[in-house]
């Protein structure tokens, strides 16, 4: 019996320290929207354009990893249910984007990446 609690107590406290460890991992909301939407989406944005994907592989993995984790950060303002849809798209289209440049696909990259600008607005209005 007390050998069934210690493995439990040791189990809830490794459950809780990797909870921690991937907290820290989240980037900032001020980050995200700094290197991601500031820095890798207006660069893969013109990569689209000219149709030369080959040197954005890395500014699309960064921003896929940054669409994941917007959501994991509370913003600072608004409801948590428009919060979750509009960070859930935003996932879907940086993934996009990610899926796009592996493929070479300059137009589905330019789609996804449109979407995401038109969506600046609405996510500040509604969150910054
Ligand atoms: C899903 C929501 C969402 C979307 C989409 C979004 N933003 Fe933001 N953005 C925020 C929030 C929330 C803040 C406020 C962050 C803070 O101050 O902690 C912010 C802040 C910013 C800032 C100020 C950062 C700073 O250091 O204070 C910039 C610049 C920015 N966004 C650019 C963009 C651009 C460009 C786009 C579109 C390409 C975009 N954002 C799309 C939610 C979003």
């Amino acid at each position: 019996m007390k050998r069934g609690i210690l493995v439990l107590v040791a189990f809830v406290a490794a459950v809780s320290l990797t909870a921690m460890a991937a907290d820290e991992k989240v980037p900032a909301t001020k980050e995200i929207m700094a290197k991601g939407n500031k820095g890798a989406l207006p660069k893969i944005s013109a990569a689209a354009k000219s149709g030369k994907l080959e040197g954005v592989a890395d500014a699309a993995k960064q921003l896929k990893a940054y669409g994941e984790a917007l959501g994991k950060n509370k913003p600072k303002k608004g409801e948590a249910a428009s919060w979750e849809k509009l960070t859930a798209a935003y996932k879907e289209n940086t993934a996009a984007i990610a899926d796009g440049v592996e493929k070479k696909d300059a137009k589905a990259v330019a789609t996804a990446a449109a979407a995401i600008n038109k969506s600046c607005g609405a996510c500040h209005g509604a969150h910054k």
